[in-house]
């Protein structure tokens, strides 16, 4: 544990959400202790006390730091001493508990770290916004996809210009889970993400589509202006869209797609992105995400591996990188990605020096509210028949 520098102690973690049964907190305290800089030592794992102490030893947390529920996690751990006391709380959650927990943590000093969708609705997300800047904390979210090596590269080689001027993205992600209504035969996951309490105003927007939303500012840094949607219920009885396409109008000029379907047979986690420039083109998709082909007129097709000798990756790709070429990384390392530079700022923040809350290498709570408006505008216009709605918000990244 080298790189906590002045800390010299790993960060202590706390989960919420992750109980046995449940999806992706498993995935979070796996990439959370990658690198060996943080240990996960307190939780409140599920909504159901005794199953939240059940599940603790899963994750060999000790019954003394097994929580009931999130309000007496954050209770507790505050009253500890500084040294014992843990130093952030992952957020692992069905979507409508995200705010509640997020600003009951943040209010009690925690760094946070959240999954996405950032919270229910536009508002709450920009209530959270607010909160962050105040109390100072860390808070990333977590996009995942945008910890890939190759993401990464792209996007620096964008920003310095080397594919010219952005003018086109397509961003799918399309999946096939949902082509039946599992969600009324107990399947957990879907339950609560096709049920408007729980998840939101958007079904497949709201879970994938927004991945891909982020992706594709993340990776070009281009500004929305404009989106016009239809979003569409296929499976009859659904409440939430189920599959959807939006169309944006980026302030340069630029257009751009994202397409998000639970509804395509086969399709698992089929996240892609196409980025045209005046100068190149590059194409990355997140089930083979160690390769990226970039394309120009008149030259062979280039095919990127994700090599962290290589003298083709960047600096921002390769400080994403832990293996050497041709040992595929994939899920796990990306999201520990996100964690890896969100502990370099708590780090900093423990150690009282200055970090910044908007210009981050990882996803933040700007783009939650990047997210939240994304979701409500493409709601509305599908709502109004593919009507163009303003994406313009005060909190967006510049
Ligand atoms: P899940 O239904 O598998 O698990 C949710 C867990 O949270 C369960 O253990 C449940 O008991 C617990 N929980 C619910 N309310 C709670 C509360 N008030 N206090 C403590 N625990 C509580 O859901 P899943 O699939 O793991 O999704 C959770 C969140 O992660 C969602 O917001 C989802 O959008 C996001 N997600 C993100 C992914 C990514 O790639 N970044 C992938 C999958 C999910």
């Amino acid at each position: 544990m080298a790189t906590n520098g002045k800390l010299n102690r790993k960060l202590r973690m706390a989960l919420v959400g992750g109980g046995q049964g449940s999806f992706i907190g498993r995935v979070h305290a796996t990439a959370a202790v990658l690198d060996n800089r943080a240990a996960l030592v307190a939780g409140a794992l599920s909504s159901d006390p005794a199953k939240a102490k059940a599940s603790a030893p899963d994750y060999d947390i000790l019954p003394e730091r097994a929580y009931g529920s999130y309000a007496e996690l954050i209770e507790k751990e505050a009253a500890l001493p500084a040294d014992k006391r843990v130093d952030f709380i992952t957020i692992a959650t069905p979507n409508h508990t995200h705010f509640p927990i997020a600003k009951a943590a943040l209010s009690a000093g925690f760094n946070v770290i959240c999954d996405k969708p950032m919270t229910f609705d536009l508002k709450q997300s920009e209530e959270l916004c607010e909160l962050v800047k105040k109390s100072q904390v860390v808070f990333a979210l977590t996009h995942n996809y945008t910890g890939y090596p190759l993401v990464r590269h792209a996007r620096q080689m964008i920003l310095a210009g080397e594919l010219g001027e952005i003018q086109a993205i397509r961003s799918n992600y399309l999946q096939g889970w949902l082509r039946s209504r599992i969600e009324t035969g107990g399947q957990k996951q879907a339950a609560w993400r096709t049920d408007p309490g729980k998840s939101g105003a958007a079904g497949s927007f709201g879970d994938i589509g927004t991945h891909a939303y982020n992706l594709a500012r993340y990776m070009t840094g281009l500004i929305p202006s404009e989106v016009s949607c239809h979003l569409k219920i296929f499976e009859p009885g659904r409440q939430l869209d189920d599959y959807g396409h939006a169309v944006i109008r980026f302030e340069n000029g630029a257009l751009g797609s994202v397409t998000a379907s639970q509804i395509s047979h086969g399709r698992e986690n089929d996240l892609f992105i196409e980025i045209d420039g005046t100068k190149g083109a590059i194409a990355w998709r997140q089930e083979e995400p160690n390769v990226m082909t970039v394309r120009r007129n008149g030259q062979p097709h280039a095919l990127y591996t994700r090599d962290p000798n290589a003298p083709h990756l960047n600096e921002s790709g390769k400080a994403a990188c832990r293996l050497p070429a041709g040992h595929p990384e994939a899920f796990f390392e990306a999201f520990a990605n996100v964690y890896r530079f969100a502990y370099d700022d708590m780090v900093k923040r423990a150690s009282g020096e200055k970090f910044s809350h908007i210009d981050t290498i990882y996803p933040n709570v700007a783009d939650g509210v990047d997210g939240m408006n994304f979701i409500q505008q493409c709601v509305a216009s599908s709502h109004e028949n593919g009507k163009w709605l303003s994406l313009k918000h005060p909190a967006l990244r510049r």
